[in-house]
């Protein structure tokens, strides 16, 4: 059989294909070049956006605001259905911001920024009550936030975990891999703008049992 020849440089190829997004979206964009704050970027975004729109998430957790730059992503997938964003956030600039950030797109009314501790705040919340949950803390943070991603997310819900190429994300991965609650995926990908360009993002479902 012929091996098809493959595109060269993809990398660059594949930087043709950024979505396109608004004014508001891009401001967030050069806030976080500025000033190196790890959002996850135009493709990932979108991705995040139609993951919640073809799930049909009406309630989504996410774990790790930093500007609201990703919850104005899944706000925006879940509207159709009239779906809400619950987003954890330890640093209250960064909380303040994505409120604000969440008003300038209009979704103060569906994006919900709680100050402090993911886990804290997760402890606190029913069973459940979440369809997807996006996880996108500091790394060494996701094994002891799976108990907690596992028990609020529905039966059949969907987690996506952001940056599991990360050296913190090692322990995480294996527990994840290695457990009979999920159906995972694990993707090492090329995803322009995303940082850095070529790193791990996993969607796992919630096993139904
Ligand atoms: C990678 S950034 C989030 C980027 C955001 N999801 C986006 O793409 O627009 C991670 C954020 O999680 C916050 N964070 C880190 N560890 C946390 C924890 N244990 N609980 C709550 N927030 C945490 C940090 O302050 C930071 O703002």
């Amino acid at each position: 059989m012929a091996v098809s020849d493959m595109i060269s440089d993809p990398e660059g190829y594949f930087r043709n294909f950024i979505p396109e997004r608004d004014d508001l979206l891009k401001t967030l964009e050069k806030e976080a070049e500025a000033e190196a704050i790890p959002i996850v970027g135009p493709v990932v975004g979108e991705l995040l956006s139609l993951m919640a729109g073809v799930s049909g998430a009406r309630r989504i957790l996410e774990l790790g605001a930093a500007t609201g730059y990703s919850a104005i992503y899944l706000a925006r997938g879940a509207a159709p259905v009239g779906g809400a964003v619950v987003s954890l956030e330890n640093d209250p600039a960064m909380v303040r911001r994505a409120r604000q950030n969440a008003e300038k797109a209009g979704l103060s009314d569906r994006i919900d920024i709680r100050e402090g501790d993911a886990r804290e705040n997760m402890a606190a919340m029913d069973a459940a009550s979440f369809d997807l949950v996006f996880m996108d803390i500091d790394k060494e943070f996701y094994l002891p936030a799976l108990p907690h991603c596992r028990r609020l997310l529905r039966p059949g819900g969907l987690m996506i975990v952001d940056n599991v190429g990360f050296a913190d994300a090692v322990d995480f991965n294996k527990a994840l891999w290695e457990s009979d609650n999920w159906r995972v995926v694990n993707l090492l990908t090329l995803l322009p703008g995303h940082s850095p360009e070529r790193d791990g993002l996993t969607f796992a479902v919630k096993a139904s049992r």
